[in-house]
């Protein structure tokens, strides 16, 4: 039997305008109020929960998203496959501004964040295997459906995952990049960890909204990146619908 799909969205995806809601479903855990209800949708031959990571209005920073409660909701609501949609800055050539990014690698950057279900306070410890935090078997759907669907995807890269909410400065990308990372966001992690933990199926569609800060000649403005998103969503949108419908 094929599993529950959740799509967490992320800057730019805060809600799914064009799908049809079939349920929206209130959820607490032991760790706090997930970030958002959870809503069921329909989006053309797709039906899946989504979860907005931001909150409705993308009223939460990175660092203050409750990724427990998010993926904790998600367990106690059935969900055996996540697919993240997350926004992100490029570095590596292959990465720039409106394309669409399958990631296999992460690096961590990021500091301060409630990041384990295994934190000692239960006496239960365990190191979970993160050699590849992205499941493979997911990445490789999304890879076909993006062919089905005719939607150009980079299908490899790492993502390095900085703390924000500022972005970058250009020193920083610059050693992001000598780290051997393509694509830079604030919240795969602690996110792909939890959902390790949590035993659910996890990958990730990354949109590169912006050249890493240093790369262009110009300054990062918001204007910019929101003409990316508004183009790049749609797509990511086809892309998921076309995956968890096959
Ligand atoms: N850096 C970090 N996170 C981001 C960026 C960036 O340039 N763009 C979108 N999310």
């Amino acid at each position: 039997m094929s599993k529950l799909i959740a799509v967490i969205g992320g800057t730019g995806l805060c809600d799914w305008p064009g799908a049809t809601q079939l349920d929206e479903i209130e959820v607490d855990t032991a760790y706090g109020k997930p970030s958002a209800p959870l809503h069921r949708l329909r989006y053309e031959d797709a039906e899946f929960l989504f979860l907005a990571r931001h909150g409705e209005g993308h009223s939460l920073p990175p660092h203050a998203i409750n990724y427990r409660a998010n993926i904790e909701a998600l367990r106690q609501a059935g969900v055996g496959e996540i697919i993240a949609v997350n926004a992100v800055g490029g570095i590596s050539e292959r990465f720039v501004a409106g394309v669409i990014g399958l990631p296999e690698q992460i690096n961590d950057y990021t500091w301060g964040r409630e990041h384990t279900f295994y934190d000692g306070r239960d006496g239960n410890v365990q190191h979970i295997d993160f050699s590849y935090p992205y499941c493979e078997e997911l990445r490789l759907r999304l890879c076909a459906a993006a062919q089905t669907a005719g939607i150009d995807v980079e299908p490899y890269g790492t993502y390095a995952v900085t703390q924000g909410p500022r972005l970058e400065t250009a020193a920083e990308i610059k050693r992001l990049a000598r780290d051997g990372n393509d694509m830079v966001g604030m919240t795969a992690m602690p996110e792909a960890a939890l959902a390790r933990e949590a035993g659910i199926d996890y990958a990730s569609v990354c949109l590169v909204v912006n050249p890493g800060a240093g790369l262009s000649d110009t300054l990062i403005t918001m204007d910019d990146i929101q003409a990316v998103i508004d183009n790049g969503m749609s797509q990511v949108k086809s892309l998921l619908a076309h995956c968890i419908s096959a």
